[in-house]
C-alpha cells in the first residue's frame, strides 16, 4: 500500500521504534525489500538517490515500478516511495513522477537558502500529499556523487528548519555515509539529545545505517530517532552472495548463467539484511 511517510514515522516515534529506509537499485532490489517488509509486517521506506533514479531511467520508471509491484504482489504494509538527498529539481520532478515522499537537502547551502527552498518544497510536497524529510548539518562520507564533511547540526538550525513544517529531520550527528572507518569516534548522543529538545519532537532521521553497532541503533531510537536509512549493507550483502555463486562455478553448471538464477543468491542476501535491520529498528508487526 503506497503512502507518505509521515503517519508510519509518528507512530514510530510515539512506539518507540524506527522505520528502514532501504535504498533500491533495481527491480530485484524492490521486490526483494517489498516481499521482507510484507513477511515482517512492516512498513518500510523505499529509498533512491538522484544516481539511482537516473539509473533507472529515470523518477516516473521508478515511480510506475514500485506503484505496480507493489500492486502485484499484494502488498498490503504501509510503503513509502521517498526520494533520499534530493536537489531542489531533484524533488520537484519527484512530486510530478508519483512519489509518495521527499528529501530536500539544502544542508549544503547557507542556512537562509537552505530555509528558503525548503520553504517552497513544504508547500508544494504537502500540497501534493507528499511527506517531506530536510537536513541539516551533512552526513560523512559518499553516496551517488553527494559528499558531505560530516558536521555536527546546530540545534538551533534545526529548530529553524523544523518550524518549517516538514515532517521528519535528518540532523547530522557524526554518523557517515557507506562503511565507517576503523577510528570513527561513534554517533554523538549529547548533540543528538540537545536537536530532540530542540526540534519539538519530530520524528528525527539517522542516515549512513550501514554498520552501526546494535546498542547505538537502540541508544539514538530511545532519544527520537524514528527512521533509519540503510543502502551500502545491501549492496555489500548482494556482492558477497553474488560472487559466491559464481566463484563456486554454478553460473556455469546447467543453466546458472540464466539471470534469474544469477541474481537469485544476492537477492536473497538483500532480504536477509533487510529482516536483521526490521528486527534491529522493532517495526516488524507495526504495519
Ligand atoms: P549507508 O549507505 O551508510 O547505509 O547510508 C544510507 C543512507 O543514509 C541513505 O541516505
Amino acid at each position: 500500500m503506497l503512502v507518505n511517510a509521515t503517519e508510519m514515522l509518528l507512530k514510530a516515534r510515539d512506539g518507540h521504534y524506527a522505520v528502514g529506509q532501504f535504498n533500491i537499485n533495481n527491480l530485484e532490489w524492490t521486490k526483494s525489500v517489498l516481499l521482507t517488509a510484507q513477511e515482517m509486517n512492516s512498513p518500510v521506506i523505499l529509498g533512491v538517490s538522484e544516481g539511482a533514479g537516473k539509473y533507472m531511467t529515470g523518477f516516473k520508471t521508478v515511480a510506475a515500478m514500485v506503484k505496480a509491484m507493489d500492486e502485484s504482489l499484494g502488498i498490503t504494509v504501509p510503503v513509502a516511495l521517498h526520494l533520499d538527498h534530493g536537489t531542489y529539481e531533484g524533488a520537484k520532478a519527484c512530486i510530478e513522477a508519483g512519489f509518495t515522499s521527499i528529501m530536500f537537502d539544502g544542508s549544503h547551502y547557507p542556512i537562509d537558502e537552505n530555509v528558503a527552498k525548503t520553504t517552497e518544497l513544504v508547500a508544494l510536497a504537502h500540497e501534493n500529499g507528499l511527506s517531506i524529510e530536510a537536513e541539516v548539518g551533512s552526513i560523512g562520507g559518499e553516496e551517488d556523487g553527494v559528499i558531505g564533511a560530516g558536521e555536527v547540526a546546530d540545534p538551533a538550525e534545526c529548530a529553524k528548519i523544523t518550524a518549517l513544517g516538514i515532517d521528519f529531520l535528518a540532523a547530522g550527528i557524526g554518523n557517515i555515509h557507506g562503511k565507517y572507518p576503523a577510528n570513527w569516534k561513534g554517533l554523538d548522543f549529547e548533540a543528538l539529545d540537545k536537536i530532540h529538545a530542540a526540534t519539538d519532537n519530530i520524528p528525527l532521521v539517522l542516515h549512513g545505517g550501514t554498520g552501526i553497532p546494535a546498542d547505538m541503533i537502540k541508544k539514538a531510537i530511545s532519544l527520537g530517532v524514528s527512521k533509519i536509512n540503510v543502502n551500502t549493507e545491501c549492496q555489500l550483502s548482494f556482492a558477497a552472495a553474488t560472487r559466491e555463486y559464481i566463484e563456486a562455478g554454478k553460473d556455469q553448471q546447467g543453466k546458472g548463467f540464466d539471470p534469474r538464477k544469477l541474481l537469485a543468491p544476492g537477492a536473497e542476501a538483500i532480504k536477509a539484511t533487510v529482516r536483521e535491520k526490521i528486527e534491529l529498528f522493532g517495526s516488524a508487526n507495526k504495519a
